[in-house]
């Protein structure tokens, strides 16, 4: 694997070594000394002009603890503020010699127009309304993860229901999502307002729904997703009071999912509107077990991108 640009450039083989290998960093997650050699002499980039915090963080961790040369570089306090182009700024950090830049836009394609002007690895780590694969990687692991508590000997997606719901017209989180769960073979619902739906839905491999209420007792996974209000110039529909009353995930929309069913939400979210303090909290929400997987499935990423055919010291 050269690059990671979308879910889906990965195959179900590549999906579930990165997550069995995934299973093994998340050992060193777990160490008090979290360090391993795998990556010594390589050097990654976190070039991001937009805003993050478990995104870049866990990219930091997962390079540091494979004892990566790590430099995080943002819009922000570089020569992005002066106008300097995508173009240039991208070659002029791997002219210095970088193994891999993961890059966060504003606009959908960058990290692959990125990935043609450079030799280093180039990893999406979120464009605009496009894509964010290793947010789908990460809520793959945590929901095998899920899956395996309740049954041990799970393995197979096909009779898994993935409900995503919320602004999906913003979210590339979503996007990731359902192709990731496509290839797995998951049975993925997609539910948002008419307003919220993106334009050619319908083609997407997932059904689409209008009412949370019709599917909530259906689902294995119930996926929340945040309201983007920074993304929607002019206000948005419907109004708060209204979203919450029909999309969000209330107290009575928790208690009516399946006993065994679970919460998740990308983050950040924004409790009271698509997601209430008591489901962000209940026993059922895998919210900060998602930001944990972020750490061991980016490590696994970076091995699979830069760490050859070296062993990982996981085990060791
Ligand atoms: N889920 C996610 O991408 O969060 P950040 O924006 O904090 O990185």
């Amino acid at each position: 694997m050269k690059h990671l640009l979308s879910a889906a450039d990965l195959s179900r083989s590549e999906i579930d070594s990165i997550c069995d290998l995934a299973e093994e960093m998340s050992e060193v997650q777990r160490r008090e000394v979290k360090k391993l050699p795998t990556l010594r002499g390589r050097t990654v980039v976190n070039l991001f002009f937009e805003d993050s915090t478990r995104t870049r963080s866990s990219f930091e961790i997962a390079g540091k603890w494979l004892s990566a040369d790590v430099i995080n570089v943002s819009a922000k306090g570089s020569s992005v503020s002066k106008g300097e182009s995508l173009r240039d700024t991208v070659q002029v950090i791997a002219a210095m010699g970088v193994d891999a830049l993961v890059i966060r836009h504003s606009s959908s394609g960058a990290p692959a127009q990125a990935a043609n002007w450079v030799d280093a690895s180039v990893v999406n780590a979120g464009d605009g309304t496009h894509e964010h694969p290793t947010q789908a990687l990460l809520d793959a692991f945590t929901m095998r993860r899920h899956f395996r508590l309740v049954d041990p000997g799970f393995a197979d997606w096909s009779g898994k229901t993935v409900a995503i719901t919320g602004d999906l017209t913003h979210s590339r989180v979503v996007r990731s999502n359902v192709l990731l769960l496509h290839t797995l073979g998951a049975r993925v619902l997609l539910v948002a307002p008419p307003t919220l739906l993106p334009s050619g839905v319908d083609s997407w491999p997932a059904e689409v729904h209008t009412d949370f209420d019709e599917v909530i007792d259906q689902v294995d996974i119930a996926m929340m997703l945040r309201v983007q209000r920074e993304r929607m110039s002019g206000g948005y529909f419907p109004t708060a009071r209204e979203y919450t009353i029909g999309y969000g995930l209330t107290p009575e929309r928790l208690a009516r999912m399946r006993p065994e069913a679970a919460v998740m939400h990308p983050g950040p979210m924004n409790r009271g509107l698509e997601i209430s303090a008591a489901a962000a909290d209940a026993a059922a929400s895998r919210v900060l077990d998602q930001v944990a997987a972020g750490v061991a499935v980016r490590m696994s990423v970076l091995y699979h991108l830069l760490g050859g055919a070296n062993e990982t010291g996981a085990t060791a």
